[in-house]
């Protein structure tokens, strides 16, 4: 049977690891890439919504593309250090110029454009911080009719990563995540519990440097840049969190995913931005969210080598 490509809304803060989870995602025909939006979180918007139009110059996703806000909805924004991303939140090798300007439209007003124009339900693919996601549902609560799920690489149950509870996309933005999480709509999230153990390795590395297309070469570099980090960090590898938030939807079979309920913590003056999971149900309340908790590595950076393969076909 012929799966129908799933229909997404591509909003992130490029950032290394969003950057190879768009690649895997135009690589697929599982996707209809309908729009890319930036969000504030591992740069600015604006540096985002620059690297969004640069990665979409390089995979040849021709797409509109819009730059959220400049700050979360309510708290100010914390400043994502540099040496993660990089100065340009993006850094490493140099990328192709933009082939296509920004929208002359807002992040949030471009997704409601698109949800009001899609004949078919649209699935958000979120792997920043989620103010673009939250302010659309607040300002069109209507348009929730027309989205089947939000894909989300935020949170994690049993530890966070800026502090010790809170995850830094949701971290940045608590309030927006609040929101997302009490929609009612289906939320898929790839929290640090999985997307921690969806580490790159040299090796993998290495695979991807004797794959010859213009794609791979970044990526290898990417990879590169942002493994820098996270071994110095104590990490035996990268961890491509966003990627998790992509391979979630077309390929769930190599994950371990459990329904529980989440809330998030917008106040606490130590645990605000902490995803607390009921894993073991004790309040009874009904799940809001369906959360991934274990991955297949191998299977992982298997489909990733295949995406970046399938730019040597012309993709
Ligand atoms: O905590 C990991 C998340 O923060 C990833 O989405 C990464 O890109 C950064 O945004
Ligand atoms: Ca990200």
């Amino acid at each position: 049977m012929i799966k129908k490509p799933i229909n997404v809304i591509l909003d992130g803060d490029p950032g290394h690891d969003d950057a190879i989870a768009w690649v895997v995602a135009k690589a697929s025909s599982d996707f209809n890439i309908l729009a890319c939006t930036a969000v504030n979180g591992n740069c600015s918007a604006a540096k985002a919504a620059y690297n969004s139009q640069r990665i979409c110059a390089l995979i040849g996703l021709d797409v509109p593309i819009a730059k959220g806000q400049d700050k979360p909805l309510v708290i100010e924004s914390l400043k994502a250090p540099t040496n993660i991303h990089g100065e340009s939140g993006l850094d490493g090798p140099e990328l192709p110029l933009p082939k296509r300007e920004l929208e002359d439209l807002t992040a949030v007003e471009l997704m409601i454009k698109v949800l009001e124009e899609a004949k078919e339900k649209v699935t958000i693919v979120a792997t920043g911080p989620l103010t673009n996601v939250g302010a659309l549902l607040l300002v069109r609560p209507d348009l929730k009719e027309k989205i089947h799920q939000i894909s989300i690489m935020g949170g994690g149950i049993k530890h966070g990563n800026w502090t010790a509870a809170a995850e830094f996309n949701i971290l940045i933005d608590p309030d927006s995540a609040d929101i997302v999480f009490g929609s009612g709509l289906p939320i898929l999230m790839s929290g640090l519990d999985v997307t921690e153990k969806a580490l790159v390795t040299p090796k993998d590395v290495e695979k991807i440097k004797k794959i010859d297309n213009p794609v791979a070469d970044i990526v290898w570099q990417w990879l590169e840049f942002f493994y820098q980090f996270h071994v110095s960090i104590g990490y035996p590898g990268a961890p491509i969190h966003d990627l998790c938030a992509v391979l979630a939807l077309n390929h769930p079979e190599i994950f371990t995913m459990q329904k529980m309920y989440v809330e998030v913590e917008t106040a606490s003056e130590y645990c605000k931005g902490a995803t607390i999971g009921d894993i073991n149900n004790i309040a009874g309340k009904k799940p809001n969210a369906t959360v991934l908790m274990d991955v297949d590595r191998e299977k992982f950076i298997e489909y990733m080598i295949e995406a970046i393969k399938s730019y040597s076909e012309g993709n």
